[in-house]
């Protein structure tokens, strides 16, 4: 499933973002590729360490928690800090499938990448190219999205980022280990939930209400580890 996540952050966080962003120092994204991602990988990434990192992971991090489609849609259990890439001058990231486990820096946790999540933080027409895309079994999938917009897509699928050829992109990415490992599981939960979000508007006080929500949590509890 792949799902589009609009305003993460207002305009104004994306700005006091990319003020930020733009004033530190950037290293060689291959400096974090796997063997194999090495050289597939021609773009900028801001050392994991970095304090401007830290602090902008944090703000898009706390929007997150509060974002309910995020919430239904990821069912996050645990989120790795976000990472920060930038690519320019034809960078580009070719067919690749992300790493499963993530250790969190500075503790010994890790994170399974159940999900994928991509922010984008620099707007569609200031730059060229830079497109996501996901192949998953329908095909392939081109995203780039509004800066403040966020796409989260299964760990599991093969993807790239086609070349920047004018401008500058710039993006949080990260993984989520979900409650529920299972990408199909994670997409019935979601419909199923924002059909409960209708028929309660719709018909508020409906007797079937309960038992469908009831219907929702057991499949929770059926599915999910933590
Ligand atoms: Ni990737």
């Amino acid at each position: 499933m792949m799902l589009k996540i609009p305003d993460v952050l207002t305009p104004d966080q994306v700005r006091q973002c990319r003020e930020a962003l733009e004033q530190a120092e950037w290293a060689d994204g291959r400096l974090t590729a796997g063997y194999v991602a090495e050289s597939a990988k021609k773009n900028l990434q801001l050392p994991l360490d970095h304090p401007v990192g830290r602090q902008v992971g944090e703000l898009i991090l706390n929007q997150l928690s509060s974002n309910p489609l995020f919430i239904s849609g990821a069912l996050p259990q645990r989120v790795l800090p976000p990472r920060f890439n930038r690519y320019e001058g034809g960078g580009e990231y070719a067919d690749h499938i992300d790493n499963a486990i993530f250790g969190v820096p500075g503790s010994s946790q890790r994170v399974r990448s159940d999900i994928s999540a991509t922010l984008f933080l620099s707007h569609p027409d200031e730059y060229e190219g830079g497109e996501l895309v996901v192949q998953d079994s329908y095909g392939s999938h081109t995203v780039k999205l509004p800066a403040g917009h966020m796409v989260v897509y299964p760990g599991s699928s093969l993807h790239r980022v086609t070349p920047v050829t004018r401008g500058v992109r710039l993006a949080a990415f990260f993984w989520i280990q979900s409650l529920v490992r299972e990408d199909h599981r994670r997409a019935m939960l979601l419909e199923l939930d924002n059909a409960i979000q209708s028929v309660a508007k719709s018909h508020p006080g409906h007797g079937a209400l309960p038992r469908l929500t009831g219907v929702y949590h057991n499949l929770i509890r059926e599915w999910s580890d933590t």
